[in-house]
């Protein structure tokens, strides 16, 4: 359509991806044939029949699952080498990505592994598709704040590479707070922070991610609404939230994409950005959660490119590389 001809030609960036969500089955099913091992699926349609979801925690009960099969290097290097050139094609320019070390590092695939494999594919990424990055490890909250320290330990040696921590995993009864002093010590070694927040958890988790954690984005932030005072902080301070649409419906955030709530945040001045989550597992990379939003909401094309342009605004690039995409 008209519409997705004009998605296509936006240059997009991509802020909110976890790398081992865009695990496609097929590629799973490919990995784990050449790592012996055997998938509790039959095909690649089972598995797709498996990806039905009722909240957060039935997705990642199975995205985990799917990560076990990741054991090598080249593994991590595959993973994230066909995420770039699916991107590539929808013109996203530039990638802030997501992984999740303690999914592989509890299973004994060391960190060192896991990290040469993506940033090998990202050097790549940036070298043949043109395409900049930046890199963020996210905690798994279900976890210990414990284990977190202890990844951020794992991470030191690899500091040039990773440009951020996030939050990430089981929302409610997982406060930000929990996580007060491993945010605070990754701050201290120079990383930017990011947090999941107001997913399926209330506004008061935005709060904490903000005012406890400090934060500068959030990632998701639906929740946001309820809270006027909130809304008057994320707009004053330009605090930008990392929307994913597909994931929201695919997890049952939202009843129906009619009910989004990122046209609101828009008309309240919040800096909304688009994302796709998990796309291997919610069926949507960025075009197709751009279009899919666009047409349920109706959005106007000023706003599509708001969107957009709220996406470079709030990435982690120079200003003159920004100045270059807008
Ligand atoms: N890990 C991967 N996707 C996630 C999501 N949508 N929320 C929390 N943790 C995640
Ligand atoms: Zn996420």
């Amino acid at each position: 359509t008209e519409l997705q001809r004009i998605i296509q030609g936006i240059p997009k960036t991509e802020l909110h991806l976890h790398l081992e969500g865009s695990f496609e089955p097929e590629l799973m099913f490919e990995i784990a044939n050449r790592n012996n091992i055997t998938l509790p699926y039959d095909s690649i349609e089972s598995v797709k029949e498996a990806y039905k979801f009722n909240n957060l925690q039935e997705f990642l009960d199975i995205y985990y699952a799917g990560a076990q099969v990741l054991l090598h290097e080249q593994d991590f290097f595959d993973l994230t080498w066909a995420y770039l050139t699916k991107v590539h094609s929808e013109n996203v320019k530039h990638v802030e990505g997501f992984f999740d070390p303690q999914t592989h590092t509890e299973r004994g695939v060391a960190f060192d592994v896991v990290i040469s494999g993506i940033h090998r594919a990202l050097e790549k990424g940036k070298k043949e598709l043109n395409i900049s990055y930046k890199l963020i490890m996210s905690y798994l909250r279900h976890l210990s704040e414990e284990d977190a320290f202890k990844t951020l330990e794992e991470s030191l040696p690899f500091k040039d590479i990773i440009d951020g921590v996030g939050l990430d995993s089981s929302e409610i009864g997982n406060p930000p707070s929990k996580f007060a002093k491993v945010f605070k010590a990754s701050a201290a070694q120079g990383y930017k922070l990011v947090a999941h927040a107001g997913e399926e958890g209330p506004a008061d988790y935005i709060w904490e991610a903000l005012d406890i954690l400090n934060v500068e984005r959030i990632d998701h932030g639906n929740r946001c609404l309820t809270d006027e005072a909130l809304i008057k902080r994320l707009v004053d301070d330009k605090i930008a939230l990392t929307l994913c649409p597909t994931s929201n419906v695919a997890l049952k955030v939202i009843q129906k994409m009619e009910e989004h709530p990122v046209a609101k945040m828009l008309d309240k001045g919040i800096v909304a950005t688009i994302h796709s989550d998990d796309p291997a597992y919610f069926g949507g990379y960025m075009n197709e959660n751009y279009y899919q939003t666009a047409k349920a909401l109706n959005l106007s094309l000023v706003q599509i490119e708001q969107l957009a342009i709220n996406g470079f605004e709030a990435s982690w690039l120079s200003a003159a590389s920004k100045e270059k995409h807008i």
